[in-house]
């Protein structure tokens, strides 16, 4: 059983198609399919987002999501005040709308 986080109640869901990610001052817009989460989708298109457990326990790659809705399987790592930042675990955190806007500088 997981948790579902959404930047905004007026997101459609919708088959993922990308992410995109704001890491060290810059965009990069990467696909990003089915449960795959948006931690791997970084790596495979060859960025280097922040990570240690990749377990959902240390908190290392946690990012906001301004825009989109995903899903964490765990998430021992956040805090109330997390959820209420709308910060996410990228390492754990799938897409649940077609789209997503994530960024690591903000955390
Ligand atoms: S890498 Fe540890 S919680 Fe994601």
């Amino acid at each position: 059983m997981g948790v579902k986080i959404a930047s905004s109640d007026s997101i459609e869901n919708g088959v993922p198609e990308s992410v995109t990610i704001r890491i060290n001052g810059q965009e990069h817009q990467v696909p990003c399919v089915e449960g795959q989460t948006i931690f791997n989708a970084a790596m495979r298109s060859k960025l280097e987002p922040p990570a240690s457990c990749v377990g959902g326990v240390c908190g290392t790659c946690m990012a906001k999501l301004v825009e989109g809705r995903v899903e964490m399987e765990n998430f021992d790592a956040m805090h109330d005040e997390d959820f209420k930042r709308k910060h996410v675990l990228t390492c754990q955190a799938v897409l649940l709308s077609k789209t997503a806007v994530v960024d690591y500088d903000a955390c």
